[in-house]
């Protein structure tokens, strides 16, 4: 594409057809037509509006621990938020200040170090706050009916937890530049959903409680166990591939389709959790769209259900 380079070489740090595969967790994906790491908000700030003025388009990437890209590769501008700025964070009586850029585990860590609860849930999300936020990350686990008095005595119910319900505000630049705050009233989540992609997240703030380091502790390793037990990092993945319908997971459904193990050039459904496609070795995105078209229909086939990604899918 012929865009007016000059608006792209003052930002400091430009990169020109950057590999996305060293860039996402699933370690696929072509190159980037150009990938800027701003340095400040004003960095950020004049980049979108450059941007924005010439219709190029912006994509935005935390970790990549939840993207599948194209083996052509992207064009326009994929931002990286992964510059000291965006990755301060900082701890007060009851609550951390985190920047768009910190990794979900440094987060853990800090509530940890400062004995603030709450977030515990969190260990082991491969994610940086901006992502998590984004698409509202989170958990489903079995809770006592206790928990639950709508249900009946006996019934296991699935609970959600999500980074959503633990956030006080959000800071964001929107796409014409401007700063602003969300107030927990103004923002807006679902399962994996949040009214956050319109913006650039910058920095988040989270109100936690005092608790017991060690109960802390405890809480850490006992989610860590859980998924090292239940979920594969023997390859490269992007996680759970398919969203959860209501009160189901996925995994479940997939794998009673009889599909772990299943694959498609090195694209290949996990042995341990069948809702994770794991990248054998030179996988192609291709390849894991094959495989997620055969899954969607033998789950339509077997149990009238459509699944639906939960990864994005940039093309
Ligand atoms: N199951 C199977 N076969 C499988 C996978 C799961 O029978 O191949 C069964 C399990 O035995 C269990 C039930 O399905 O009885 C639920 O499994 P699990 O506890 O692993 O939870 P999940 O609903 O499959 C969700 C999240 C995960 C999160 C786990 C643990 C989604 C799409 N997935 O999985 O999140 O780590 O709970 O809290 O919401 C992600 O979002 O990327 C992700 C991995």
């Amino acid at each position: 594409m012929n865009y007016p380079l000059g608006l792209l070489e003052r930002i400091n740090g430009v990169k020109f057809n950057e590999p996305l595969a060293e860039h996402t967790t699933f370690k696929i994906g072509g190159p980037a037509e150009f990938w800027v790491e701003p340095q400040d908000t004003a960095e950020l700030n004049s980049l979108i509006k450059a941007a924005k003025n010439k219709n190029i388009p912006i994509l935005v990437i935390g970790a990549g621990s939840n993207i599948l890209c194209a083996d052509s590769g992207i064009k326009g501008i994929v931002i990286s938020l992964n510059s000291d700025y965006f990755k301060k964070i900082e701890a007060k009586k009851d609550e951390i200040l985190c920047g768009a850029g910190v990794r979900l585990a440094s987060l853990v860590e800090k509530a940890h170090a400062f004995a603030l609860g709450g977030i515990e849930f969190l260990s082991g999300i491969p994610g940086t706050v901006g992502g998590a936020l984004t698409m509202n990350a989170g958990i489903s686990e079995n809770v006592r009916v206790s928990e639950c008095q709508s249900v009946r005595e006996g019934k296991k119910i699935r609970k959600i937890r999500s980074i959503g319900d633990i956030v006080e505000e959000v800071s964001v630049m929107d796409y014409a530049g401007n700063i602003m705050t969300l107030k927990r009233k103004e923002l807006d989540f679902s399962y994996r959903r949040s009214n956050l992609s319109d913006y650039v997240i910058l920095d988040a703030n989270f109100k936690l409680f005092k608790k017991d380091k060690e109960e802390i502790k405890n809480e850490i390793n006992k989610y860590l166990d859980y998924r090292k037990r239940t979920q594969d990092i023997s390859s490269p993945s992007a996680g759970c591939i398919f969203k959860n319908p209501p009160q189901e997971s996925s995994g479940r459904l997939i794998d009673l389709c009889g599909l772990k193990g299943k694959s498609i050039g090195d694209a290949f459904i996990s042995l341990k959790h069948a809702n994770f496609i794991l990248n054998k070795g030179r996988a192609k995105a291709e390849d894991v769209l094959g495989l997620i078209t055969l899954v969607k229909r033998e789950v339509k086939v077997r149990f009238g259900v459509d699944l639906e990604p939960e990864i994005k899918i940039w093309q």
